[in-house]
């Protein structure tokens, strides 16, 4: 039961609740909220913003598919995964699983609430250890969280439908899929599992293929009793009233969107080939996302080359397995250019 994964006191919790949450329709006064009233303002910003992100997830559910009653949404998918786990997790008990490498800010986010996190290490080739990851759900006591990215950063790994499903048998916690890259790839989106499975949660974000990481809006999609735990311990206007209205401008250009999405999977697939032909790179990794790892002779050594060049990478050598590796984000036709370039024109000595 999903019920007896909260923690106590976030289940006995009393929310905050405020006038407008009694009334439904348009009110012509509104002196409830210690609001001011429209003056020099010349925009609509004098009220809170709807706490409950109503016309956002109607254009979700309208534009994306993601049904309306099992959505939240957050200040970037980042606060989602922090409110996960403070409503699931009792801090210095309960414990969560990540895969390993994988997203940093998992395990930030649990140490930061006091969290221990357990580490699943991914195969070399990237594929879940399912025989070690078994042994850990039956070791470990008070697991009750299991993240999973896919596509994975920072390996571009996205996982199959069929493993996740896989996954969500052996658990018995809440199984988090993190599909921040998800339009960029070619699996299944797990939103549809949601119906199946009750200890289901996937996070996505308007930061990646919507272009809009400045805003800060990421979406849960779980089933009901998650959504009601999360809307009850959640700030009430953690969504602030121009991220909701400019996602809403986003949201309506989902068909340019996407075309654009097309157009960095064209060019994504197109420089893993450009890169695999330069001297100073090793090895170049398949992709499902919006981003290539490379390994290189020496990543530090490319890291500081490219920074003269005003060029910014990022370093991914002290993650597991991927020493000498570089991540690098599929920008613009022209950024995409300007890396190759000076990739190329890397001459390796030694300092
Ligand atoms: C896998 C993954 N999840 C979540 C996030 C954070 O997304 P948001 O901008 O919605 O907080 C990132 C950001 O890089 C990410 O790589």
């Amino acid at each position: 039961m999903i019920r007896d994964l909260i923690r106590q006191n976030i289940r006995d919790l009393s929310p905050y609740s405020c006038a407008r949450d009694e009334f439904s329709g348009v009110a012509e006064i509104y002196l409830d909220a210690n609001e001011n009233y429209k003056t020099y303002s010349i925009n609509d910003y004098n009220r809170y913003p709807d706490p409950h992100c109503t016309l956002l997830r109607e254009k979700l559910d309208e534009k994306l598919g993601l049904p309306f009653s099992k959505t939240v949404i957050g200040n970037g998918s980042d606060e989602l995964i922090d409110n996960l786990i403070r409503t699931f997790c009792e801090p210095k008990e309960d414990k969560i699983i990540i895969m390993n490498p994988t997203y940093g800010a998992y395990k930030v986010f649990a140490d930061i609430n006091n969290v221990e996190t357990v580490f699943v290490n991914y195969k070399p080739s990237f594929e879940i250890d399912f025989e070690l990851l078994r042994t850990v759900i039956s070791k470990e006591k008070n697991l009750k969280i299991l993240f999973i990215c896919s596509p994975n950063n920072p390996t571009g790994k996205a996982e199959n439908y069929k493993t996740i499903e896989e996954i969500i048998k052996i658990f018995n916690g809440i199984v988090i899929v993190d599909e921040a890259y998800g339009e960029f790839s070619e699996q299944k989106s797990c939103v549809e599992l949601i119906s199946k499975y009750d200890n289901l949660v996937v996070l996505k974000t308007l930061s990646k293929c919507f272009a809009a990481a400045g805003i800060r809006a990421g979406i849960m999609v779980a089933n009901e009793e998650i959504v009601k735990v999360i809307n009850n311990m959640k700030a009430p206007y953690n969504v602030s009233a121009s991220t909701q209205k400019e996602a809403l401008n986003i949201l309506e250009k989902s068909e340019q969107i996407f075309r654009q999405r097309d157009e960095i999977i064209e060019r994504r697939n197109r420089y893993i080939k450009k890169f695999e032909t330069l001297d100073f790179v090793k090895k170049v990794y398949k992709s499902s996302a919006n981003f290539i790892l490379l390994e290189v002779i020496d990543s530090g050594y490319l890291c500081k080359k490219l920074q003269n060049d005003k060029i910014i990478i990022r370093n991914r050598t002290k993650d597991l397995y991927l020493k000498n590796c570089v991540r690098i984000t599929i920008g613009s036709e022209e950024e995409c250019l300007a890396v190759y370039n000076a990739i190329k024109e890397v001459t390796y000595e030694k300092e």
